[in-house]
């Protein structure tokens, strides 16, 4: 039996670079479940689903092939055999996959899937409904926090250093919107596990926020003697 992590937090708390470092640190499988929905919506609207066809949806969630694999130190999404990385970081997916991910057929599907992809292993995963629904078990729960201001001044900056203009309004929005749909859903909304260490990082400089959830982790790991 492998030991469990569990980041959960709305989008753009830095989930995807916490779980980077702490996994790097305490050699870990990361395992990224906003990727797996985003496949789904991918797959979704690359077959022109109508993204209110429950039943399509459901059969996507269940025939669909997704690999999760390190190359070359970079964490790749395979989708039936083809590398989707990028893509599924477009607008055109982000735009759609909280409609996508509210369905409770996809969830349940991708629910069995997230575990399967765990079985045996000492993991670190990332998304909103981990600590509760996923692994209410989990050894470590870490909830992250952080304004939604804060939030899109760090996307903004962020799309700027990839050449990508875009203007801190509609960021702003656009992520306030992604928090309604994700918290205000009826099946796993965004919610912190009771148990959960919450760890807020507005004030966090770059490279700062990631160290203070590894050091919560690395300590309770070592309280619970499951590393010496
Ligand atoms: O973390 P992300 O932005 O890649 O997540 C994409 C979408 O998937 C986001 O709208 C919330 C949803 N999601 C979810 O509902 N449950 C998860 N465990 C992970 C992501």
């Amino acid at each position: 039996m492998g030991y469990v992590i569990a980041v959960d937090g709305a989008s753009g708390t830095g989930k995807g670079t916490v779980t980077r470092y702490v996994a790097e640190k305490l050699n870990l499988i990361t395992i990224d479940t906003g990727a797996l929905y985003r496949c789904v919506t991918l797959e979704a609207l690359n077959k022109n689903v109508k993204l209110d066809d429950v039943k399509e949806l459901e059969n996507i969630a269940k025939t669909i092939k997704i690999d999760l694999k390190v190359v070359n130190n970079k964490q790749l999404v395979i989708l039936n055999g083809k590398d989707v990385s990028i893509e599924i970081r477009t607008p055109k997916v982000t735009n759609n996959v909280s409609i996508v991910s509210a369905v409770k057929e996809v969830r349940a599907e991708m629910v069995k899937l997230q575990r399967k992809l765990a079985e045996g292993k000492n993991i670190i995963m990332e998304g909103r409904d981990i600590g509760t629904t996923v692994f209410p078990n989990a050894d470590v729960k870490i909830f992250l926090e952080c304004s939604a201001e804060e939030r899109a001044r760090r996307r903004v900056e962020q799309n700027k250093e990839n050449g990508i203009e875009t203007s801190y309004e509609e960021v702003l929005n656009s992520i306030k919107n992604r928090d309604m749909i994700d918290s205000t859903r009826d099946v796993s909304p965004l919610r912190k596990a009771e148990d959960a260490i919450v760890v807020k990082t507005d004030d966090c400089k770059p490279n700062e926020g990631r160290q203070k959830v590894y050091e919560v982790v690395y300590k309770c790991l070592k309280d619970k003697k499951i590393i010496i």
